[in-house]
């Protein structure tokens, strides 16, 4: 099937109860782990490529990637999506490769540092929406800041700074019409997020219910939602690596969220972590290899591993053979406001 709109498989997501991943993608082994791991669970999938991951990869080769995955696993309905965008022509530069949802990230300044005022969010964030939703593709938006910096992207501030408001979460979403929406709840991006195991006090998961009490009907997003698990430490650790211990976000809070809106949720971390340890393996066993192949079949299958995991704790293991795919012309179609 073509690539879908994120709408599609989020609405189909809110039907079901259930969470989607969206995992970052840089190059071919990480999408071919990711679809791998899709129809290994048969699950519905969004790939997502931040400034850096287009810039890296040049983003052509990319979404060409994509093209071929939705060519070789046919019966996975498959979203490619632009996690934060921090322009208007960002997100406009995406929508014309081809991208089928965009982040507009407005809560941050576009030099993706500096936070921004609601005012400024509010007009970048409707003015995406206007012109992704006249072709049908999704926007998600962001309001209050989460913490740490990702791909030279984010305020650097730790992640209980900027949280989100949910008076000003229901205006903003009012006066944007987006259709899904990032919030900040004390989750941040990187493998550094917690000194400690964190709990239901540490991540603001009441103020996450308040949001969802207020806005029923919005898709709500999880950045900064890996786990960080000790098992992918141990590994980098124990072959030569030097993290120092760190805490991510327990899966058991995630699937909270999921009971309470949740139906994105963006991890990048872990699939980071899993391809460093296996690689560091490789090398560290077997120093006289130099056949690229030989260290990076391992670390992609690592990271299939961390993906087919998380499909299964996030509940959408199994969903793929719900859709019927909605063009993006249809998509369109329906935004357009009835005529009265
Ligand atoms: P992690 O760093 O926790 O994987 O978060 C990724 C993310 O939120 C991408 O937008």
């Amino acid at each position: 099937m073509p690539l879908v709109s994120m709408r599609q498989l989020l609405d189909e997501a809110a039907k079901g109860g259930y969470g989607v991943g969206a995992f970052n993608v840089n190059n071919m082994e990480q999408i071919q782990a990711i679809m791998e791991a899709a129809r290994e669970t048969q699950s519905p999938v969004i790939i997502q490529a931040s400034r850096g991951a287009r810039a890296y990869s040049q983003d052509k080769f990319l979404y060409h990637l994509m093209l071929a995955a939705t060519e070789l696993y046919p019966e996975i309905p498959t979203v490619l999506h632009l996690d934060h965008g921090n322009s208007v022509e960002t997100c406009k530069s995406a929508i014309e490769m081809g991208f089928t949802s965009v982040m507009m990230d407005g809560s941050l300044m576009p030099d993706g540092k500096t936070p921004s005022s609601f005012e400024y969010n509010v007009d970048a964030t409707r003015q995406v929406v206007e012109m992704a939703h006249a072709k049908g593709i999704t926007v998600e938006g962001e309001i209050g800041c989460l913490g740490g910096i990702e791909d030279g992207h984010g305020a650097g501030l730790d992640g209980l700074s900027h949280l989100t408001d949910p008076v000003q979460a229901e205006e903003f979403v009012k006066l944007t019409g987006l259709d899904a929406l990032a919030i900040a709840i004390g989750t941040s991006h990187g493998a550094y997020k917690f000194t400690s195991k964190p709990t239901g006090e540490t991540l603001k998961m009441e103020r996450l219910m308040e949001i969802h009490r207020r806005l029923p009907n919005v898709h709500l997003v999880m950045h900064g939602s890996s786990s960080v698990p000790k098992e992918l430490q141990d590994v980098i650790n124990q072959y030569g690596g030097k993290l120092k211990p760190t805490w991510g976000v327990p899966v058991e809070e995630i699937q909270l969220g999921i009971r309470n809106g949740v139906r994105k949720i963006n991890v990048d971390t872990d699939n980071r972590l899993a391809i460093t340890g296996a690689i560091r393996k490789v090398f560290m066993e077997k120093p006289e290899e130099f056949d690229p192949r030989s260290y990076m079949k391992p670390a992609r299958e690592a990271m299939k591993k961390v993906v087919a995991q998380r499909m299964v704790q996030f509940g959408q293991a199994g969903h793929a053979g719900d859709y019927t795919p909605i063009s993006m012309e249809e998509m369109a179609a329906r935004y357009q406001p009835v005529a009265v």
